[in-house]
């Protein structure tokens, strides 16, 4: 079978990891979660007191990390230095730092190539903030996935809330107001739609009622289901 790249992007919260599970189960294909990536290096300088937003320090501490990602029944873990770190990286401080590492040239240069090199060799569904417009620009399928600021602060919250972390829902607002900022504004590869990518504001929508509007793009995309 022909291998091709489902690209979905959008801005925290916007339900894109949801539905790119969905898309991979359906499909059969890997899911590939780049936002882990960002946020495994983020770890690491947050765990070794480097700051995310120093972009010399974040260059050097790149070159002491050896990342690697293995996929376990579907399941994407992340290996850092041989470490699975998988279970420590979904904090709202290191989201924030991923953001921040996300702004430097060496960071994204680095982890583009490695999202690259999978996509060349099997079919994946993919979710990011550049994939529709740097990573896999020639993407068979290209997603934008949107929805306001209140609605996706508070799916964030009951993803905290589930892991047994309490914070207010206005905390949650004021943190992806600044990521939403970071990620829009940095200089090298912005969170933007791709021209060719479809737009789906999920505001108000059931997951269900997502899916089933992105499986319709697959469909008429690709001709797969
Ligand atoms: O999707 P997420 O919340 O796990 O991503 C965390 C941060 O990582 C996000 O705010 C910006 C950065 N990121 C990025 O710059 N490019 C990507 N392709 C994925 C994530």
């Amino acid at each position: 079978m022909k291998v091709y790249s489902i690209a979905i992007d959008g801005p925290a919260g916007s339900g894109k990891s949801t539905i790119a599970k969905i898309l991979s189960e359906r499909l059969g294909i890997v899911y590939v979660d780049t936002g882990a990536m960002y946020r495994t290096v983020a770890y690491y300088c947050i765990k070794n007191g480097i700051p995310t937003t120093d972009g010399q320090a974040v260059a050097e501490a790149l070159k002491s990390i050896k990342l690697d990602i293995e996929m376990k029944d579907g399941v994407q873990h992340m290996l850092l230095n041989g470490e699975d770190v998988t279970a420590f990286i979904r904090t709202a401080e290191v989201g924030q730092g991923a953001s921040d590492v996300g702004t430097f040239v060496p960071v994204r240069d680095r982890l583009v190539e490695i999202q690259q090199e999978m996509a060349a060799k099997i079919s994946v569904v993919m979710d990011g903030r550049d994939i529709g417009t740097v990573v896999l620009p020639k993407a068979e399928v290209k997603i934008y996935l949107n929805a306001h600021v209140e609605e996706r602060a508070k799916r964030r919250l009951k993803e905290f809330e589930l892991a047994g972390k309490s914070c207010s829902l206005e905390e949650v607002v004021e943190q992806i107001k600044v990521r939403d900022h970071n990620d829009m504004t940095r200089e090298y590869n912005p969170l933007r739609k791709a021209d060719d990518a479809v737009e789906i504001d999920t505001t108000g929508l059931t997951v269900d009622e997502v899916a089933d509007k992105v499986l319709e793009v697959v469909k008429e995309k690709t001709g797969e289901i």
